[in-house]
C-alpha cells in the first residue's frame, strides 16, 4: 500500500488559482474576443475547471488531448495529439493549460504547433513546473508553482491513471 505525501495542500492550490485568475484577467482584460482556454488532457482537467472560475474575461474552453508517458514515469520526448481542438484559433487570444511542465516538451510542441494555426496570440499557464527539468525548454507566462524534481499525484495527475482524484498535490512514498 502506498502512502502519498502532500506538499501542496488544496488550500495552497486554490489560494494560488484566484492570484493566477486575477494576473490572467488582467493580463486579457482588454480582448475582443473570449480568450480561448485550452486544458491538456487528462491532467489539467481540475486545474482548468478551477483556473476558468477565477478568469473575469469572457472565455471559450477547448480540450486537446496528447500521448506522453504511457505507463512510464520518463518523459520520452515523442507527443502526439490524440485527440485535437474542435475550432479553428485563428485571430484568437489562446492559452494553453497545463498540469505540469517537467522537461517542457510537451508545451514546447503543442505551443509550436498552435502558431501554425495564426493565432493573435498563444501563452503557457502551467500549475506546476519542474525546474530543474524544463531548463530553457519553454517560458510558463502564468505559473503556480515550482517544485522539486519528483513524481507528483493528485489534483489531476495519474500514477499509471490513479489518483487523478487526490484534492492536493503529493509524493508516492
Ligand atoms: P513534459 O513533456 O516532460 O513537460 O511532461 C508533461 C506531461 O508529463 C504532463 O502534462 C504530465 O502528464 C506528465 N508528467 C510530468 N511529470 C509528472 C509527474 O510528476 N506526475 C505525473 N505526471 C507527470
Amino acid at each position: 500500500m502506498h502512502t502519498v505525501k502532500v506538499i501542496l495542500s488544496s488550500e495552497q492550490i486554490q489560494t494560488r488559482i484566484a492570484e493566477l485568475g486575477k494576473e490572467i484577467s488582467a493580463h486579457y482584460a482588454s480582448v475582443k474576443e473570449p480568450l480561448v482556454l485550452v486544458g491538456v488532457l487528462k491532467g489539467s482537467f481540475l486545474f482548468l475547471a478551477d483556473l476558468c472560475r477565477k478568469i473575469s474575461v469572457p472565455v471559450e474552453i477547448e480540450f486537446i488531448g496528447v500521448s506522453s508517458y504511457g505507463e512510464a514515469t520518463e518523459s520520452s520526448g515523442v507527443v502526439q495529439i490524440t485527440q485535437d481542438l474542435t475550432r479553428p484559433i485563428e485571430n484568437r487570444d489562446v492559452l494553453l493549460v497545463e498540469d505540469i511542465v517537467d522537461t517542457g516538451l510537451t508545451a514546447k510542441y503543442l505551443l509550436d504547433n498552435f502558431k501554425t494555426r495564426e493565432p493573435k496570440s498563444v501563452s503557457l499557464c502551467a500549475l506546476l513546473e519542474k525546474p530543474a527539468q524544463n531548463q530553457g525548454t519553454i517560458a510558463i507566462d502564468f505559473c503556480g508553482f515550482q517544485i522539486p524534481d519528483q513524481f507528483v499525484v493528485g489534483y489531476g495527475l495519474d500514477w499509471a491513471q490513479k489518483m487523478r482524484n487526490l484534492p492536493y498535490v503529493g509524493v508516492v512514498e
